[in-house]
């Protein structure tokens, strides 16, 4: 069957990618849609189950990092765009691990970046009608300050470069301008990816976007994260463990917001821009960890409070970031593009996912993830 276009999206069984693929998968039936996954911790086909037979998808496990298997499959699958999300995402695993995140992150975003180069170049219409559309996240602009108006307690109402008002924590936000200075060895890779993709536009013309996203949750994410997580361990009646003094600021976008905005930036978006992807829904952990455990208990039946005992403050993460906060007014104004659902919709229909998934859950954190957990916590 000949399709319009063949689009290869990086880390599709992940928690973001999963999302991303069955949007386009179902929202383009003459695109083929060609996942290639590594299948790591973190990647899992039952993410995927709905969309397996459907004619335009095509499941392909593979490693970024493998440069001579990315090279033969862009001219197998004539590949005339890159969504890429493979990635290793989890900030406390690569302050144990950096090289994992260094190899991947870095190494894995160049492989695909000179096989797309040495593709495209190859053919006569060379870069016209291709896209490297890498998929980035807020955390290479470093933290912000928490910091509020004199006599006004946060959250106040702030406003953004859009003009309009928003609760935040602090006056500033990580805009597309602002400088890098990412503080994770996770960040320090993404930030070099980044650069990586711009390079190879600025030096050989390829066309790239790059997308800077706060935080994401809703339903497939892997529940080493601190919403799944908590969730997971409320309906096991494990402790919470919150760290530092749980005042850490994050801003929060459902993920399938997020997968709406990668359709429309894939799109109309401008190659060489970057565009920032965020809700403008600032929580301070503390807060939300109360909305969570209010939540569960709620849908689970059991009488309010009956779960705050589980909270339990550890030592804190080493160089915790104290404040992320985005402005998406870019994307807003150039592209149309806003988050469809408000967070007390979004976290509601969250916990009651994993409530209905349990089943997904249980298969999850069985065997490597159990020990790897346990090795983690035990002594915080
Ligand atoms: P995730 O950890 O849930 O999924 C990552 C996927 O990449 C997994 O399926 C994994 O198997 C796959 N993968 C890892 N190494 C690979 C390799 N070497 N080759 C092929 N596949 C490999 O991550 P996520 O939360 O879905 O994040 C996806 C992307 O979005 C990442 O690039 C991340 O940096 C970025 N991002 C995430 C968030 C967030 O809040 N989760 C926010 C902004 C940006
Ligand atoms: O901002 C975007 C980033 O968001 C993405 O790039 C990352 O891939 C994604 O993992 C996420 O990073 P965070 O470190 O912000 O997410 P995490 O869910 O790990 O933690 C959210 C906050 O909760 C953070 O301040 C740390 C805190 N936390 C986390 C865990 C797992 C806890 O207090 N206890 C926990 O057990």
């Amino acid at each position: 069957m000949d399709f319009r276009r063949n689009i290869l999206i990086t880390g599709g069984a992940g928690f973001i990618g999963s999302h991303v693929v069955r949007l386009f998968v179902n929202k383009y039936p003459d695109y083929h849609i060609i996942c290639l996954d590594k299948l790591t911790y973190a990647g899992n086909l039952a993410n995927l189950k709905d969309i397996e037979d459907v004619p335009n998808y095509t499941f392909i496990k593979a490693d970024i990092c493998d440069y001579e298997t990315i090279q033969s499959l862009m001219q197998q699958y004539n590949i005339d765009g890159i969504i890429h999300l493979a990635a290793e995402s989890h900030v406390d695993r690569s302050i144990k691990d950096p090289f994992t995140f260094a190899r991947t992150n870095v190494m894995g975003t160049l492989s695909l970046l000179q096989a797309a180069k040495l593709y495209w170049e190859s053919q006569p219409e060379r870069y016209d009608g291709k896209l490297f559309y890498h998929i980035s996240t807020d955390e290479v602009y470093g933290a912000l300050e928490l910091s509020h108006p004199e006599g006004i307690e946060p959250p106040f109402t702030t406003t953004a470069s859009s003009g309009e008002h928003h609760l935040a924590y602090g006056t500033d936000f990580f805009y597309e301008t602002t400088k890098y200075n990412p503080h994770s060895p996770y960040s320090a890779s993404k930030a070099s990816s980044d650069h990586f993709v711009r390079a190879f536009h600025d030096t050989y013309g390829m066309p790239t976007i790059v997308t800077n996203c706060s935080n994401n949750y809703g339903p497939y994410q892997f529940p080493e994260k601190l919403i799944p997580l908590f969730i997971n361990n409320i309906r096991r009646r494990k402790p919470l463990p919150v760290y530092g003094k749980g005042e850490n600021v994050r801003d929060w976008l459902y993920v399938v917001d997020h997968a709406r905005a990668i359709d429309i930036i894939f799109h109309k978006g401008e190659p060489a821009e970057t565009y920032n992807i965020g809700g403008f829904n600032e929580w301070k952990n503390i807060d939300l960890i109360k909305v969570m455990i209010k939540t569960v208990d709620r849908l689970l039946g059991n009488p309010e409070g009956y779960s705050d005992e589980l909270v339990t403050y550890v030592t804190d993460r080493a160089g915790h970031d104290l404040r992320y906060a985005i402005d998406s007014t870019k994307l807003k104004n150039e592209l149309g593009w806003e988050p469809s659902l408000q967070f007390e919709e979004g976290i509601e229909k969250t916990v009651r996912w994993y409530l209905d998934n349990q089943e997904w859950l249980d298969n999850i954190i069985s065997g490597d993830y159990e020990r790897y957990y346990d090795d983690m916590y035990k002594n915080r």
